[in-house]
């Protein structure tokens, strides 16, 4: 969300004639660029980034989570089949204290046939032939009866097509619940994605019965074949962007409307069976199959670091906690850090850490107080006094990160780290390039932890009607991020980390655009702003290189960096349809006379999109390089230079 410090307009972008510059190269860096500088990504808003998107579960509303029993909304995303009467109770026997609801199906007398009940997953479900899908599910017969008769567990297309499937046994006899766990392999790929997982008993045999189901899920592989894990194709579109941290739990989504419907690290652990899931921030349940733990193994599983935040005593509905009553949430939050780093003989958080097969601790050094706290900064003054003074003794170690707008209020302990999050045009962001610059050296270290240009109306940035509102990042919004992200570099000695956001959103399911990934059923878009995204985290740098400064109120804009002992990295951003032409000098003793130039280029309004997914991609050509050499840079376009000097 914007907060009110970034209300400021940027000043108009002058767009004039062919621009042409001389860049002179210093010959000593200045700075080293921090390892998490460039570029990852919270796990944030939207439907449905982690559930429906990045966990890899298939079936929604999998196991009646927070929902009214006995309403149609608690069916969402289930169906009868044939005839079946299907409902979602409250259980006298629950599988689960944190799963109170079941699904109630009574098979019908007088039929006959396949008769049972279907999930239509997120939109649909993605089915290839050939891939394993583990299927699980609890049931119980409210009753005894003397049925005994195979349940047939299948993937089937919209028009009843089985694609794959497989039978388990079922006992009327089973009053109390059983879980039963099947794999099978689809035989047939259909070209759609509309698809549905189906259960079915045969209804001339189970004429007449009931039986309810708990706690149902159907996976396909996941990344690295983690149980319980990441869908295959987000996860590798995000780790392929070289991320070096992820921000967890997300933001807003932390918070919960109420201090009740809160994040708690404690509720997302261990058995399936055990998550309550929450309503979440965005619109929709949270299962929690997405976790602490399993967001801490994604973490290691990409070689990312985590930005964990606390809850700190804040509900996005407004209620802050009174100080008085802090004690018990400072606690969890402390309880929340042994979890991830706590030695299992002294912490019982951290016992549990290890009765979940986890004895080593985590990596962890950055942890976050909250979210976006600008929004209830006068309670923040006591929020963050409590929560940092008592976890600060703890874990001395740790860097607490600080979420109320720089210096305003003024906090105690001074914070070491601010995250700062900015939503604006493309054009705020090309002339707030140097938005760093002027910031005081005074130890205090920055991390732009969400950012995106999201409309081009600066009068309209969370308006309606979204006039202007981007569906997808275009062109346009992508050259603005990129030229921040050169004032991101150029800063990065007090800029340690910075995140694009949101990371996620599914195409039919979208409350917030535009997202760095879009994705649905079967297919992930990489935006415009995600091929930016990559290029600057693949191309870090080591050490930041001062060169003649872009203009302030320009177009044209770029950074220079170091990597390894050789390797100079160069990165334009031209915001403009007018190609800009540059000359670079360089001071090195030794240049390579050639090297490559990565470009991503297109119209200003040019996205990649579900009608458009390939629209704009990077293009490698090599260049000629020398101690003085031209690049002219395309309209609109980002552009990494490659070659070795020394
Ligand atoms: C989680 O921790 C809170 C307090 O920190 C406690 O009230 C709650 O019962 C715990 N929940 C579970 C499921 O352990
Ligand atoms: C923890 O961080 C250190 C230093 O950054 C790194 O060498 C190590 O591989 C990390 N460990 C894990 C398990 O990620």
């Amino acid at each position: 969300m914007l907060s009110p410090f970034y209300l400021a307009l940027g000043l108009l972008a002058f767009s004039g004639a062919t621009h042409a510059v001389t860049v002179t190269v210093s010959a000593t860096a200045s700075h080293p660029v921090p390892t998490t500088l460039s570029h990852d990504n919270p796990y944030s808003k939207l439907l449905q980034s982690g559930d429906g998107g990045l966990y890899a579960e298939l079936l929604q509303n999998r196991a009646f989570q927070q929902v009214t029993p006995g309403t149609s909304a608690a069916l969402n995303a289930w169906q009868a089949v044939n005839g079946a009467t299907i409902s979602v109770i409250k259980e006298t026997v629950p599988v689960s204290s944190a799963l109170p609801n079941a699904l109630h199906v009574t098979i019908p007398s007088g039929r006959s046939g396949a008769i049972g009940f279907a999930n239509t997953g997120f939109f649909g479900i993605k089915v290839t032939a050939g891939s394993t899908y583990t299927a699980s599910f609890f049931y119980r017969f409210p009753t005894a009866t003397r049925f005994r008769g195979n349940a047939i567990i299948s993937l089937q297309t919209t028009s009843g097509q089985v694609l794959g499937s497989t039978t388990t046994a079922l006992s009327g006899a089973q009053t109390t619940w059983k879980k039963v766990t099947v794999q099978f392999s689809p035989t047939k790929t259909p070209s759609s994605t509309a698809n549905r997982f189906v259960i079915t008993v045969d209804g001339s045999a189970a004429s007449g019965q009931s039986i309810n189901f708990a706690m149902l899920s159907l996976f396909p592989p996941t990344f690295k074949n983690r149980a319980n894990g990441m869908r295959v194709d987000i996860a590798t579109t995000l780790a392929e962007m070289g991320p070096s941290f992820f921000r967890l739990p997300g933001g807003n989504n932390l918070e919960g409307q109420t201090v009740p419907t809160r994040w708690q690290w404690n509720t997302t652990l261990g058995d399936l069976v055990n998550r309550p899931g929450r309503q979440g921030d965005w619109g929709y349940v949270n299962t929690d199959g997405l976790g602490l733990m399993e967001y801490l193994n994604w973490c290691e599983d990409v070689g990312m670091q985590p930005i964990m935040a606390v809850w700190a005593g804040f509900a996005l509905g407004g209620t802050s906690v009174a100080e008085t009553d802090l004690g018990p949430f400072i606690q969890q939050a402390a309880d929340q850090i042994n979890f991830v780093i706590g030695d299992p003989s002294k912490s019982t958080a951290a016992a549990m850490r290890a009765s979940l097969g986890r004895v080593a601790p985590f990596n962890l050094t950055y942890v976050e107080v909250g979210n976006e706290d600008f929004f209830a900064s006068s309670t923040y003054v006591y929020r963050w006094k409590d929560f940092v003074n008592s976890l600060k003794g703890q874990f001395p170690q740790l860097h607490f990160i600080a979420t109320s707008n720089v210096n305003d209020p003024v906090l105690s302990p001074k914070p070491t780290e601010y995250d700062v999050h900015v939503y604006q045009t493309p054009t705020w962001f090309a002339q707030n390039s140097f938005f760093y610059d002027d910031f005081q050296r005074d130890g205090t270290k920055y991390f732009e932890g969400e950012y995106a240009a999201i409309s081009t109306n600066p009068n309209d940035i969370f308006g309606s009607p979204a006039d202007g509102r981007l569906v997808f990042p275009t062109m346009q919004s992508a050259t603005g991020e990129a030229a921040f992200m050169t004032g991101l570099e150029r800063n990065s000695d007090i800029v340690f980390a910075a995140s694009y956001a949101p990371l996620l959103g599914h195409v039919s399911g979208t409350q917030w655009t535009p997202n760095l990934v879009a994705f649905d059923t079967g297919t992930v878009y990489e935006s415009t702003s995600f091929h930016v995204q990559k290029l600057f985290s693949l191309n870090r740098g080591d050490e930041y290189i001062p060169s003649t400064l872009p203009d302030r109120t320009g177009t044209l804009f770029w950074s220079v960096v170091r990597k390894s002992t050789d390797q100079i990295i160069i990165k334009v951003s031209n915001t403009i349809g007018t190609a800009a032409s540059l000359t670079f000098v360089l001071p090195f003793g030794t240049v390579s006379t050639s090297g490559t130039v990565q470009v991503l280029t297109g119209a200003m309004t040019a996205s990649n999109s579900p009608t458009t997914p390939n629209a704009v991609a990077p293009a490698t050509e090599s260049i000629t390089t020398g101690k003085t050499f031209n690049y002219n840079a395309p309209g609109f376009s980002v552009s990494v230079i490659t070659f070795t000097a020394h």
